[in-house]
C-alpha cells in the first residue's frame, strides 16, 4: 500500500517504533528495559517511566533510519491493548498527540493480532486461513486466522502464559530474569526425560501452566532438603525436563486443533517461538502431520513495532481508523 506509516508499541517493557512505506518495512527500532532485571519481573510503574524516557529517541531513530521526515507520514499506529495500562497510556498519548499535530489519522492496533500478523512482514507468508500458536510472556493463544481482520481463539491459558511458565520455573532454579532463553540454552545439554512434571493440556484446547510451577517448587524443596546441591548438580536435566513438559503441552493442543480444523498451515508467534525445543518439536510434528510451518524472524517474534505497523496496514486498507477519543484497553480481546 502506498502510504507512509509510523507504528508505536509500548504494551509491556519494550519501547518500539517502526516505519513502513509502500508496504515495505523501512525501520524497526526497539529499546528494552534493563531496569526490571534486578526485580525478577516487569515492574509496571518503572515500565511506564522508561517508556516515557525511551519513546521520543526511539521514534526519532526509526524515522532517521527510514530516511523519513515527520511530514512524510500519512498515518500513525499504536498498540491499544492488551498490556499494562501505564505502559499503554504512554504510547497512546504520544501517538495521539503526534497524529493530531500532523493532522493525520490514528490506527489503534490489538497487540495479540499484531503478533499473528507479524507473519506478513516478510516472505514466506502463510495464506488464509491458518492456525497460529501465540506464545509470549503474557499470553498463550491458539487462534484460527481466517483473515487479517477475522480471528477466533480456539484455546488459551487459564492461568500462566507459556513464557511465564519458563520464566517462573527458571527463577526457581536460580536463573536470572528473563529465565526463558537461559533455561532453553541449559536444556540443550540435558536429558528431557530425567524428571517428570505435570503437563498442562486441558480438555478441549485450553492450557494451564500454574500446576507445573507448583510441582517444580515442591519437587525442588524436597530434593534440596536431602541434597543442598541438587539444583546445581542436575541443572541441565531439570531445564530439559521442564522445557520438554511445556513444549509437549503446547504441541499436544496444537495437534488436536489442527486435526479438528483440518488446517495444515501452522504458525508460531510471540517471544517463546524462539525456544529451540519448541522449534524442533514442531518440525518433527509437522513432518508427521504434513503441515507447512511458519516462524517469523526473531526480531518480529518478540515485542516490536513492525508487527503493529503490519497490522495497521491491513486496518488502513479496511478503513478501520481510531478516533482521538480512543483509549488504551489493558484487557482488549482478540
Ligand atoms: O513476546 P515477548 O517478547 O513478550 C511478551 O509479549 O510477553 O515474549 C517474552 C517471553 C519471555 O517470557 C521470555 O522468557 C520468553 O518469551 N522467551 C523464551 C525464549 N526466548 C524468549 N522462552 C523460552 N525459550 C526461549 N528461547
Ligand atoms: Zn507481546
Amino acid at each position: 500500500m502506498s502510504i507512509t506509516l509510523l507504528a508505536i508499541e509500548s504494551s509491556c517493557d519494550d519501547t518500539g517504533a517502526a516505519v513502513f512505506r509502500n508496504g515495505q518495512l523501512l525501520s524497526n527500532v526497539v529499546a528494552g528495559q534493563a531496569v526490571h532485571e534486578q526485580y525478577g519481573g516487569v515492574v509496571p510503574e518503572l515500565a511506564s517511566r522508561a517508556h516515557q524516557q525511551h519513546l521520543l529517541p526511539v521514534v526519532t531513530a526509526a524515522l532517521r533510519r527510514a530516511g523519513i521526515e515527520k511530514t512524510d507520514l500519512d498515518a500513525v499506529a499504536v498498540t491499544q491493548g492488551p498490556g499494562l495500562l501505564g505502559s499503554l497510556l504512554v504510547g497512546n498519548l504520544f501517538a495521539k498527540s503526534f497524529a493530531l499535530a500532523l493532522g493525520k489519522p490514528l490506527l489503534a492496533v490489538n497487540h495479540m493480532r499484531a503478533h499473528i500478523l507479524a507473519h506478513f512482514i516478510r516472505e514466506p507468508k502463510p495464506a488464509f486461513p491458518f492456525l497460529c500458536l501465540t506464545v509470549s510472556g503474557g499470553h498463550t493463544q491458539l487462534v484460527v486466522v481466517r483473515s487479517a481482520l477475522d480471528m477466533e481463539i480456539l484455546g488459551q491459558t487459564i492461568d500462566d502464559a507459556a513464557g511465564e511458565a519458563f520464566d517462573k520455573t527458571a527463577k526457581l532454579l536460580g536463573l536470572p530474569y528473563p529465565g526463558g532463553p537461559r533455561l532453553d540454552k541449559l536444556a540443550q545439554t540435558g536429558n528431557p526425560r530425567r524428571f517428570t512434571f505435570p503437563e498442562g493440556a486441558l480438555d478441549g484446547y485450553n492450557f494451564s501452566f500454574s500446576g507445573l510451577k507448583t510441582s517444580v517448587l515442591y519437587f525442588l524443596k524436597k530434593e534440596t532438603a536431602a541434597n543442598p546441591k541438587f539444583v546445581e548438580e542436575n541443572l541441565a536435566d531439570l531445564c530439559a525436563s521442564i522445557q520438554h513438559t511445556i513444549v509437549q503441552t503446547l504441541l499436544k493442543q496444537l495437534k488436536k486443533a489442527a486435526q479438528a480444523t483440518g488446517l495444515r498451515q501452522v504458525a508460531l508467534a510471540g517471544g517463546v517461538a524462539a525456544n529451540s525445543g519448541l522449534r524442533q518439536g514442531l518440525q518433527v510434528l509437522a513432518q508427521q502431520e504434513g503441515w507447512e510451518v511458519f516462524i517469523p524472524d526473531f526480531e518480529f517474534c518478540t515485542d516490536n513495532a513492525a508487527m503493529v505497523g503490519q497490522a495497521a496496514l491491513f486496518q488502513y486498507e479496511a478503513g478501520d481508523f481510531a478516533s482521538q477519543l480512543t483509549s488504551p484497553d489493558p484487557r482488549l480481546k482478540l
